[in-house]
């Protein structure tokens, strides 16, 4: 154990606000929208695990079978990103993405559906009653206020009996929002609904994903690691045979925002828990 003189000398130290220094290649943005690390549309730009695409201008996260959604915004503090979900195919009660079975994201992907999205599923066969206890089918739910408050719900969806609403965040459906012939074959998403509004009132569609937060980007040789400041090439301890820029003692990985090794930040919260041998432990 140090003595409690370095600790507290120590701690005043690690508690001087952080050196930012921007590291890493951030891809440019895409049309309004920024692409925040480790989102990238390039393989010379953050992570190709997060891979996005910029189109002309609009920005697509790709998921299963070709099936591609806009993104409508991005949310680097809270690691989301919203897409428009494709609404229904021309004078039908299907969704336009029916063909791939709605929106299906790769688990392999570092990419989730968040729990503040609220589905409205249209179109459901009388099986959907028994199997999906999580849904709610009343006919008096807001499913039907928002089939008859949404003039294109109203004119494709309207005589169609069954409609069921739900909130994403189970594990049932933090990948996909399925449809299905025998099931349901259309829906619609709203990010934080506050179903006290009237349908007139909701939000344009949206759904919410999130992104894994990135871990430190990997290298080969020791000056693969120069633009993270504060960092070296070593040995990845998570995954034998890789290696990342590991930031180095004194310094945190640090993605929220900007990307860099920060200097004690994690001290400054948590002084107790992190100052353990005398340095900062990664989280
Ligand atoms: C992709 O499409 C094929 C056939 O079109 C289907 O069998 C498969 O289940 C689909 N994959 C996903 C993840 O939807
Ligand atoms: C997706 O969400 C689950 C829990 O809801 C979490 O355990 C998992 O790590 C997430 N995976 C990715 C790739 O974001
Ligand atoms: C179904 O949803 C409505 C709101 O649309 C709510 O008032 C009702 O309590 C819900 N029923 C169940 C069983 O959760
Ligand atoms: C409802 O979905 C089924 C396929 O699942 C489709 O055949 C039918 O045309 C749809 N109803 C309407 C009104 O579009």
């Amino acid at each position: 154990m140090l003595p409690l003189s370095i600790l507290i000398t120590m701690v005043m130290l690690f508690s001087r606000d952080c050196i930012t220094v921007m590291a890493l290649k951030l891809c440019p943005k895409c049309g309004r929208i920024p692409v925040p690390y480790p989102l990238s549309t390039g393989p010379d730009c953050g992570d190709p695990w997060y891979k996005v695409r910029c189109i002309v201008g609009t920005l697509w996260l790709d998921a299963y079978n070709g099936s591609s959604y806009k993104i409508t915004s991005v949310n680097p503090m809270t690691k989301t990103l919203i897409i428009r979900p494709p609404g229904l195919a021309k004078n039908t009660c299907m969704a336009a993405d029916f063909g791939t079975q709605g929106i299906q994201l790769d688990e392999k992907l570092p990419f989730n559906i968040t729990s503040a999205n609220t589905v409205m599923i249209m179109n459901c066969s009388a099986t959907v009653l028994q199997e999906y206890v999580a849904l709610n089918c009343s006919s008096t739910s807001v499913c039907h206020d928002y089939i008859r408050g949404n003039p294109e719900a109203k004119a494709n969806c309207g005589a169609l009996p069954i409609c069921c609403w739900y909130v994403t965040g189970g594990t049932m459906h933090t990948y996909r929002i399925r449809v299905r012939p025998e099931r349901c074959s259309a829906y619609q998403s709203f990010v934080n609904l506050d179903m006290n509004l009237p349908v007139s009132k909701w939000p344009v569609p949206g759904l919410e994903i999130e992104w894994l937060s990135p871990r430190e980007p990997e290298c080969k040789l020791p000056d693969d690691c120069n633009d993270l400041v504060n960092s070296m090439c070593l040995p990845d301890l998570v995954n034998a045979g890789q290696r990342r820029c590991l930031c180095k003692r004194g310094f945190q990985w640090n993605s929220i925002q900007d990307v860099k090794c920060a200097q004690g930040r994690r001290c400054k919260n948590e002084k107790k828990k992190s100052i353990v041998g005398g340095k900062c432990q990664p989280l």
